[in-house]
């Protein structure tokens, strides 16, 4: 497995290995492994052998934050049956020595909790008996999807005020069994155009009733997931994840003039909770750098840049975004008030990623065809640095 050749910075007297607090874990530096789908689960369930290998591998420097994969609320939330779900008992018990295995090397995780709306796929959620849902009826992400829906006499059907209560409260039962399952705490994806984004979202939010509309009516949805999680759980135990300048899931990005104040306005109305007692563990942006998670490294990269936070949210901020490419700006970045930074597919390569961070080692290549391999190909076989630096003494070796 061949090195990286980014530029490398020996990162251990910078801010990146200052300790944080984030809610009730102690971490020992501000290397966050993001999340990231690897789809090896079977019908929602976890392979939980060789998941709590893989994210213990990734745990195994002491202090270290692990965000799950996404991780369905319910089934209605899903239709992608290799991803994992935390909805049902089966699921938490797989999910239980996974987070066993992260705790064991003195690391922690918050479990990422998921919904996809518009972005699933409306036959596989047909078989199950279920509807395809969005933020509005008849408004389709592209017309494949619109095609794809129709095929499975399934069309988008945009979530009733009822039924939007119903998936506030089933976030609040996957929370309670994410935490059932050991998570340290649970990061609602409200970013990359899933559901809660949909409904932020002006290209898929045309609702008329109070969910729709103004920056205010749109924000609704994705507040009332926080509220009811604070009350449930606490806010220590809540993080969040945006994505101001996404275009995944055929989300608008900046072509949004009001995309910034839309942002303001939901990390405003989160600081206004803070202020109140109700700090949430941490808001998490996707940075302009990647503007589709589907897109490989510098492709699709727009200008801008998610500072503002800082003028709003005196908590703490978890940015993500091919770092490893720029570890001048991760250099900045980090010495922002409060900061961590998550590192995606190099950490999938790089088990020791915090170690090579560290030092300035170069980090593994990654093989972008086996991300969603089902099995531990490109999983787990990663090797860390001392690994691959015999491995390829001996590979000198043979070739001698
Ligand atoms: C994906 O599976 O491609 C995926 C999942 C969650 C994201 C982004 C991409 O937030």
């Amino acid at each position: 497995m061949p090195f990286r050749d980014d530029k490398t910075i020996a990162f251990k007297d910078t801010d990146l290995f200052k300790s944080i607090n984030v809610g009730s874990a102690e971490l020992k530096q501000r290397i966050v492994m993001a999340p990231l789908t690897r789809l090896r689960s079977t019908n929602y369930v976890p392979n939980t052998e060789l998941s709590a290998k893989y994210y213990g591998q990734r745990a195994q420097r002491e202090g270290t934050l692990i965000i799950t994969e996404g991780t369905f609320i319910s089934a209605e939330a899903a239709g992608y049956k290799p991803a994992p779900g935390i909805f049902t008992k089966e699921q938490i018990e797989a999910w239980k020595p996974i987070h066993k295995a992260i705790h064991d090397q003195k690391s922690f995780v918050f479990q990422q909790l998921w919904n996809l709306g518009w972005q699933s796929w409306p036959a596989a959620l047909a078989e199950d008996g279920l509807q395809y849902i969005g933020a509005t009826t008849d408004v389709y992400m592209d017309e494949d999807s619109k095609k794809a829906a129709l095929d499975a006499k399934n069309p988008i059907h945009g979530l009733t005020i009822p039924e939007i209560k119903e998936h506030v409260a089933n976030y609040v039962k996957a929370a309670k069994n994410a935490l059932e399952a050991g998570a340290d705490g649970v990061e609602i994806h409200s970013a990359n155009g899933y559901l809660l984004n949909q409904f932020l979202d002006p290209n898929s939010n045309k609702r008329t009733d109070e969910y729709g509309g103004s920056i205010e009516n749109r924000a609704k949805f994705t507040l009332e997931v926080v509220d009811a999680l604070v009350e449930a759980i606490g806010n220590e135990k809540v993080g969040i994840r945006l994505s101001p300048y996404g275009w995944f899931g055929n989300m608008t990005g900046k072509n949004d003039p009001e995309f910034i104040a839309l942002y303001a306005y939901v990390i405003a109305q989160l600081e206004k909770r803070a202020q109140q007692g109700k700090r949430l563990a941490y808001i998490h942006l996707v940075e302009p750098r990647v503007t589709s998670p589907a897109d490989a490294e510098g492709v699709n990269e727009v200008e801008g840049s998610n500072n503002f936070i800082y003028d709003i949210w005196k908590g703490n901020v978890i940015r993500a975004g091919n770092y490893a490419s720029y570890p001048d700006n991760a250099k900045t970045d980090v010495s922002k008030p409060n900061t961590l930074l998550a590192y995606g597919r190099t950490f999938i390569s790089t088990p020791d990623i915090v170690d090579r961070l560290e030092k300035g080692l170069p980090l593994n290549a990654y093989d972008r065809n086996t991300f969603y391999n089902p099995d531990a190909k490109g999983y787990t076989d990663y090797p860390t640095y001392e690994e691959a630096i015999k491995a390829e003494k001996v590979e000198d070796l043979k070739l001698n």
